[in-house]
């Protein structure tokens, strides 16, 4: 597999993509609701990953995709060569904010990541990764991560998370926001996952993400030392949605023993 001209053509359909979801602020934008009235959806998420999907479909006809807007493959099984797209990675930030989303793919080899890819449009920054390669920000190497020390942690969360949820004990979620320096929350799972990279913010936790949301920033984290799991500690979900921590490297063990205690959803 020519793994180098595959991570050439990702990168230009993504900057192609980026341009079109620029221009797109000048047309009329449909807005509709999906699971409930505070899931929502776009034409242009849709054609967008219409856009990726018919290229990568006749330019790669053995490769599968996995999409959020369902365009793509029906994917239960890692075998061969997978594309992982979520289009527009903060759908609401992109209605309510015109920044602050961004272009999340992955491509994986036998459930192996090879080459991952987010694009902050708005913001012209460009994250990828070649398996083994390193990270990269603009073409600049991103460093590997330093150890972090929790108390002077900036963690990446969800006030939800904080409130009373069906997913874990919040009051321990709390204590673990009055440990650490402070909290962010910018609103796309991509974004927060290569702020983990660049150490922007030095962890990152979801009690429900799907695979499109960390397919690509997991590729680019890991080549920096960030450990990502699910919230039992397992390997993150890349077949299904699932709980999801990503850490600097000395909080990760730390935060799941000591603050994530999980509800029996059974
Ligand atoms: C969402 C964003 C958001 C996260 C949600 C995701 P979407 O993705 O990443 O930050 O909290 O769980 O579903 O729907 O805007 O692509
Ligand atoms: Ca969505
Ligand atoms: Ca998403
Ligand atoms: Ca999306």
């Amino acid at each position: 597999m020519d793994w180098s001209r595959i991570d050439r053509y990702a990168k230009s359909l993504i900057k192609e993509a980026g341009h079109r979801i620029r221009i797109s602020f000048y047309q009329h934008i449909d807005i509709e609701t999906k699971a409930d009235a505070n899931d929502l959806v776009t034409n242009i998420d849709r054609e967008i990953e219409q856009f990726f999907i018919s290229h990568i479909k006749r330019d790669f006809p053995g490769h599968s995709i996995l999409g959020e807007e369902g365009f793509g493959d029906e994917v239960n099984s890692l075998k061969g060569v997978v594309w992982m797209l979520d289009p527009i990675d903060g759908t609401m930030n992109f209605i309510h904010q015109k920044r602050n989303f961004a272009i999340s793919l992955g491509i994986y080899s036998d459930g192996i990541g090879m080459l991952g890819y987010i694009y902050d449009v708005m913001r012209d920054e460009f994250y990828n990764a070649f398996r083994g390669e390193g990270a990269y920000l603009n073409d600049e190497r991103i460093p590997a991560l330093r150890k972090a020390n929790l108390e002077e942690a900036v963690i990446g969360v969800n006030a939800s998370w904080v409130a009373p949820n069906r997913y874990v004990d919040h009051e321990k979620m709390a204590e673990l926001i009055h440990t650490c320096r402070g909290t962010r929350s910018f609103g796309s799972a991509a974004i927060e996952i290569a702020y983990v990279a660049t150490g922007r913010v030095d962890a990152y936790i979801s009690m429900r993400l799907a695979p499109w949301d960390i397919a690509g920033g997991m590729i680019i984290a890991s080549e920096v030392g960030a450990v990502a799991s699910n919230l039992e500690g397992k390997p993150a979900n890349l077949l299904g949605q699932d709980t999801f921590i990503i850490a600097n490297p000395a909080l990760h063990g730390r935060i799941l023993h000591d603050f994530i205690r999980l509800k029996d959803r059974t």
